[in-house]
């Protein structure tokens, strides 16, 4: 079965409870189900993971990428300015989805800037968890 590697960056383990108006009222646990449901509709099995810490995020890039049928990335603020996580991205050389729950180029001016990106073949942006199942219809579709 196709593996799809599902990687949340930081302060979205707050997701329910973190400026709802912005990022919705579902936790990340919601999420996670979301994810789960989907990828199995989809034929898809799925490692997912969040950490606050960047090294903890390319360290579970680096063991659970190699092999896997994509990558879809929430980096969070680390899209901003992780030039580590971007060359993590680069270096497993699989088709990469970054997801945004919220529209970034809507909000301050610095977020509309993701280093991240020129690793990803796509970026989703402003959709909510729809954004994330997306991504997935893509890798369960796309090489
Ligand atoms: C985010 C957008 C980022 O700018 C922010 O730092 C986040 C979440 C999003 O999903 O909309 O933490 O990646």
């Amino acid at each position: 079965m196709k593996r799809v590697v599902v990687v949340n960056g930081p302060n979205l383990n707050l997701l329910g409870k973190r400026e709802p108006n912005i990022y919705g009222t579902r936790t990340l646990e919601d999420l996670r189900q979301v994810i789960e449901e989907r990828a199995s509709r989809l034929g898809l099995d799925v490692a997912f993971f969040q950490s606050n810490d960047e090294g903890e995020m390319i360290d579970f890039l680096q063991r659970e990428g190699p092999g896997s049928a994509g990558i879809i990335i929430n980096p969070a603020a680390f899209a901003h300015y992780s030039l580590a996580l971007y060359d993590c991205l680069q270096a497993l050389a699989l088709p990469v989805v970054e997801v945004h729950i919220s529209n970034i180029h809507a909000r301050e001016e610095w977020r509309s800037r993701s280093v991240t990106a020129r690793a990803a073949r796509g970026v989703i942006t402003g959709l909510g968890f729809a954004g994330y199942e997306f991504a997935l219809e893509f890798l369960a579709t796309h090489q």
